[in-house]
């Protein structure tokens, strides 16, 4: 005997609590999401929206790209390397989200622009969450890693010289690099934004010269990586090498 079938399901119907017309806008919390930028009868200039999308979801993207480091520095802590690799090379994506939405603050008009940045008060990005997060998450990362080198009987450099024998600690280093390369092109690319929209003699809206940014770009958060690739050299050109 087959089963009385029920009425046909209505897949429209909400199934989810919360505010929003559908599960969609409920999972999502759409609603919340899309009134936490100004309307535009409170915009100073119709760029804010511009403005404030690169930059909240710069902050969302940021917030992610160190979640997923930290956990990766976890997984690094508990000896799973692997794992942790597969973390930051998402983590290394979504920073590439961050630097490539810079290209749209470059479609502001730099005349325009003065209206909004009058507007910001003191806000200045070195107050950031999600960049914060990330310096943070690196550190702790540098020195999960740093430990796993030390426990495996090696040096960084020695690790590049024998990465075959080591090869999830390689995979580990590389994706390291690669996470502080991203971090130093987004502050060449925001440095260069920056420039193009106010200038580099200007003070920011923190008095902070842009000259300032520029020197930042130097920085590593992680130079022991940098550096060995310069002993690598060294070595390199220092073995005895028979005359061809
Ligand atoms: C037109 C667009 C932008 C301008 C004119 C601008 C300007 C500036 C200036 C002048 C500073 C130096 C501090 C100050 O005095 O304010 C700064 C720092 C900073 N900004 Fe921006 N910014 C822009 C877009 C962004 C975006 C989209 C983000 C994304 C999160 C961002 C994040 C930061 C961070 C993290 C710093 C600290 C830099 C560091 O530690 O290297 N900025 N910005």
């Amino acid at each position: 005997m087959s089963e009385q079938a029920g009425p046909p399901e209505d897949y429209k119907a909400p199934q989810l609590g919360g505010p929003g017309a559908s599960d969609y806008e409920r999972y999502l919390r759409t609603d919340e999401l899309l009134s936490l930028q100004k309307t535009a009868d409170e915009w100073a200039h119709r760029d804010e929206l511009l403005f404030t999308t690169v930059h909240q979801t710069s902050e969302l993207w940021l917030k992610f790209a160190a979640g997923e480091m930290d956990e990766a520095a976890r997984l690094m802590e508990a000896g799973e390397i692997s794992a942790a690799v597969r973390l930051m090379r998402r983590a290394v994506l979504a920073l590439d989200y961050v630097t490539s939405s810079l290209e749209m603050l470059e479609k502001m008009s730099p005349w325009e622009y003065q209206e909004i940045r009058v507007v910001l008060g003191h806000g200045s990005g070195f107050d950031s969450p999600g960049f914060r997060a990330v310096a943070d998450t690196t550190r702790r990362a540098g020195r999960a890693f740093n430990r796993l080198v030390a426990g495996a009987g090696l040096d960084l450099v020695e690790l590049y010289q024998r990465g075959r024998e080591f090869e999830q600690l390689y995979q580990a280093a590389e994706a390291l690099t690669d996470w502080d390369e991203r971090i130093w092109i987004w502050r060449f690319r925001h440095y260069a934004t920056v420039t193009r929209s106010i200038g580099e003699d200007t003070k920011g809206t923190q008095g902070t010269p842009v000259q300032v940014l520029g020197k930042l770009i130097a920085q590593r958060q992680l130079p022991e990586l940098w550096k060995a690739r310069a002993t690598l050299v060294e070595r390199f050109d220092a073995q005895e090498r028979p005359s061809a």
